[in-house]
């Protein structure tokens, strides 16, 4: 009989979600003749028993397939919600759109919520790991976080044309909430000067320092700071209060870290050094797919329908050593998220570099 298989798009969304949900279709359709269900945002649609029968190209009258190129994801999503109080009506919508299987596309927190569910009612679950978090554990990629790099990198770009004109300390807040590995890796790429993650202490009379050398040894007279969302209180700061991991700032405790650096670098140097903070937030969840993300994407989803065929369930699709590989999705939700190594080779290469990173 011919399958049919669900597909959604859960947790907070990023570019690449349709490139995933076109390599999917296409595949299917070509390769089996699979019926393909779109299920709206993630487990709300499996409550509501909703699915949108999703064809090969018919996205568009002149058979144009914008799905390639499209940042967000067509199927909405959602990454909050109370699913785990609804368990028994979510299962029962998966039995009620009478799914052979579903492909789940989501970061460590929704996989481990939409695993926990397959668990229960016996689903044949294949993932897909996304976030521009890139914190999912067993995969060297997940889906949207060389885009979010690449947009972190233009802005650096731009930063540092105003900064390098009045001779400011820019200071760049980035998202990671938990890993460090945006701030890393775009803050390598985009020639930073400092780089603020949640995995490394750091001291504000550190980073001065820093910024003093450069000025004063190398006539660089602005500095580019990237500080991830999930950086903590500096060292100086640690020390004064009883609450280590908070990333709200003592002084002004509704702003965030960016204006804490910023606020912290002022209040050292008497106002001498002008800083100025840049909040990137959710534009680096926006935008079209880079390249590499696009690919990933689509060998993820081809992936996912080839496991499907095979009846093998239960697995994620991880990127390992240039292979698409399965592996169990409660191991990788186990072992997220997955941590910026302070002593691995990104983080000590940066040092070399000369970027200051902290300790
Ligand atoms: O997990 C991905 C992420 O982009 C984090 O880096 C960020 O902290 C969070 O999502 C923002 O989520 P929301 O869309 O709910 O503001």
């Amino acid at each position: 009989m011919r399958k049919r298989i669900g597909i959604l798009t859960s947790g907070g969304d990023c570019p690449g979600l349709n490139c995933v949900i076109r390599a999917v279709v296409s595949h299917a359709t070509l390769t089996y003749d699979w019926e393909i269900l779109g299920i709206p945002y993630a487990t709300q649609g499996l409550l509501e028993r909703q699915a949108i029968a999703l064809n090969l190209h018919g996205w568009d009258l002149r058979g144009i397939d914008p799905l390639l190129n499209m940042g967000g994801t067509i199927l909405g999503t959602i990454n909050k919600g109370d699913t785990l109080t609804h368990v028994d009506d979510i299962l029962a919508g998966y039995k009620a759109l009478a799914l052979d299987a579903l492909i789940a596309i989501g970061g460590d927190g929704s996989l481990g919520i939409i695993n926990q569910l397959a668990n229960q009612g016996n689903w044949n679950l294949v993932a897909i790991p996304k976030t521009i978090d890139n914190d999912v554990a067993m995969t060297e990629r997940a889906i949207g976080f060389d885009t979010a790099v690449n947009t972190i990198v233009d802005a650096l770009n731009r930063l540092t044309f105003t900064a390098a004109s009045h001779d400011r300390v820019m200071i760049v807040e980035v998202m990671g909430r938990t890993a460090g590995h945006l701030a890393l890796h775009a803050g390598i790429a985009g020639g930073a000067d400092v780089i603020l993650i949640p995995e490394v202490n750091y001291t504000i009379k550190g980073l001065c320092q820093h910024i003093a050398e450069l000025r004063d040894r190398w006539k660089r007279k602005f500095a580019i700071v990237v500080v991830a969302e999930g950086a903590k209180l500096c060292m100086e700061d640690m020390c004064n209060t009883t609450d280590t991991t908070s990333p709200i700032p003592i002084s002004s405790p509704k702003c965030g870290i960016g204006q804490y650096v910023a606020e912290r670098i002022a209040l050292l140097n008497d106002d001498i050094i002008d800083t100025r903070v840049s909040v990137l937030g959710h534009i680096q969840r926006g935008g079209i797919p880079s390249a590499l993300d696009r690919l990933t994407a689509t060998v993820f989803g081809k992936a996912a329908v080839d496991l499907v065929a095979q009846g093998q369930f239960g697995k994620m699709l991880a990127w390992q050593y240039g292979e698409v590989v399965p592996v169990p999705i409660s191991e990788a939700v186990a072992q997220s998220p997955l941590h910026v190594d302070p002593q691995g080779y990104l983080v000590q290469s940066a040092r070399s570099l000369g970027i200051y990173v902290g300790e």
